[in-house]
């Protein structure tokens, strides 16, 4: 395998993970940023977010000399690869991605890319932004080329699915360029690819779109589990067992069926709005209008935890009652609170003047700076202190495999409201506890 010299611009969840995975396979890697103290940070072996194994990386990599840090873009000069990380959140003021990071980013890469080089463009972008930048490269740069290699991290498993992805999707030019893009990448990749992970080629436009279909794929799968949940609901049925049995068809899988509180995070949500906005744009909107109902039944769940809990204080007031929310990340293993759910109806249950204490093993200092008028504890006890009712929001290991005789003591009245279907539910009602659940009985 040969060793290259790379670049990684934007050093969030992505590149961050993306920079540190390509030094591990050997290759020489520089990490540019705009934000100095997330530069510093990464330099000296600390993440600025948890992610698993990432510091372990860190730690090997970095006193190999191989991965360096730095807020100078002019660093980038002489890469062979150039990978262009950098966020593409919702728009304030639409549904549409804010593409403004990354045209700053692919602006100050330009005058640095050298002849032959391949600007490899990662971020989540609406379909045509590869071939509207390969213009913008071709003026400036005619003999470097454009290529779109879209990322399936998962947070929480970012390392491992960059080290080992499930599959390599290569967006290239037609021609010679896109063959000696591919080959190049072939050679980037080499370590993946002979551990047996396909590689797909094709053009940039259907790559951009590979990445928005997955995560609206993913997305209609846990709205439909959560559509049948409150069916199940209303007909007094077990969205779990309905689950179990379906996704035992191989054609259906079980993966993604888990009902409860829906998807959030920094993905998902303003995937599926870009794509509306994007089709839109097209004048393709029918095609995925459905995304609408997908997004409305993912926002309905929130509310519904709200009404779970009114129903579970048995007449008392919300007002002034004590709830503990276990959970505050937007899924366990992550210290990422965009879009959580778990701090949404948290928030929901604040403004109905409710006493809310939140709890989360790794998401605290995010979870303050995002909702600072919460008040947060380090301890599910603590949280749980003369609580009225307690919530499971985010379904971390520590609560899935709480023992419900524990916290009998520590509460004031016995309710708990399962909002990841996490929990035993026989377990907790044997234990004295009123369960309720979404899509449960
Ligand atoms: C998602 C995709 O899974 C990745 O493949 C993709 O690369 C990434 O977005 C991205 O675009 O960068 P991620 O946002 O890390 O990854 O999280 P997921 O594991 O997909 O979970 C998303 C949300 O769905 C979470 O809030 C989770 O709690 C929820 N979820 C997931 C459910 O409510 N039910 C399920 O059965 C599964």
């Amino acid at each position: 395998m040969g060793q290259m010299k790379i670049s990684v611009i934007g050093c969030g969840y992505l590149g961050a993970v993306h920079a540190a995975c390509m030094a591990s396979l050997g290759h020489e890697v520089v990490g540019v940023d705009v934000d100095a103290a997330k530069v510093a940070a990464l330099a000296s072996g600390r993440p600025p977010f948890y992610e698993t194994g990432l510091e372990e990386l860190l730690g090997q990599t970095l006193p190999s000399g191989r991965l360096s840090f730095t807020t100078d873009v002019t660093a980038v000069a002489g890469a062979d690869v150039h990978f262009v990380c950098v966020g593409t959140p919702q728009r304030a003021d639409s549904y549409a991605a804010d593409l403004s990071y990354l045209d700053a980013a692919f602006r100050a890469l330009v005058p640095h890319v050298a002849p032959g080089a391949l600007v490899v463009g990662k971020s989540t972008v609406p379909v045509g932004t590869a071939e509207r930048l390969a213009d913008e490269l071709a003026a400036v740069q005619p003999d470097a080329t454009v290529v779109w290699n879209p990322e399936f991290l998962r947070e929480g498993y970012a390392v491992q699915d960059t080290l080992h992805p499930d599959r390599l999707v290569l967006g290239v030019p037609g021609g010679d360029a896109g063959e000696r893009a591919v080959k190049i990448l072939d050679d980037l990749y080499a370590a993946p690819i002979a551990e047996g992970s396909p590689r797909l080629v094709m053009d940039r436009a259907t790559a951009e779109l590979v990445k928005v279909a997955a995560n609206s794929f993913l997305a209609t799968k846990i709205s439909f589990i959560n559509a049948m949940a409150e069916l199940c609901e209303v007909a007094g049925a077990d969205v779990t067992s309905l689950a179990d049995a379906i996704g035992l068809d191989e054609r259906i899988g079980r993966r993604f069926l888990n009902a409860g509180l829906g998807f959030g995070g920094g993905c998902l949500p303003k995937d599926i709005r870009a794509f509306m906005a994007r089709a839109e744009e097209l004048h393709a909107d029918p095609a995925v209008s459905f995304l609408r109902e997908i997004d409305s039944i993912n926002t309905r769940r929130r509310e519904r935890m709200v009404h779970l809990t009114v129903g579970v204080l048995d007449g008392r007031p919300l007002a002034g009652a004590r709830i503990a929310v276990l959970g505050a990340a937007f899924k366990p293993e992550s210290d990422d609170v965009r879009d959580s759910p778990a701090l949404d109806v948290a928030v929901r249950l604040h403004e109905r003047s409710a006493h809310v204490v939140v709890t989360d093993p790794r998401a605290l200092a995010n979870a303050r700076r995002k909702a600072p008028s919460l008040q947060y504890a380090e301890t599910v006890e603590e949280a749980a202190d003369g609580a009225d009712a307690v919530l499971v929001l985010t379904e971390w290991r520590q609560y899935r495999e709480l023992d419900p005789h524990r916290l009998l003591g520590v509460v004031a009245h016995p309710r708990v409201v399962d909002g990841r279907n996490a929990l035993d539910p026989a377990a907790w009602r044997d234990a004295g506890w009123t369960y309720r659940a979404l899509g449960r009985r």
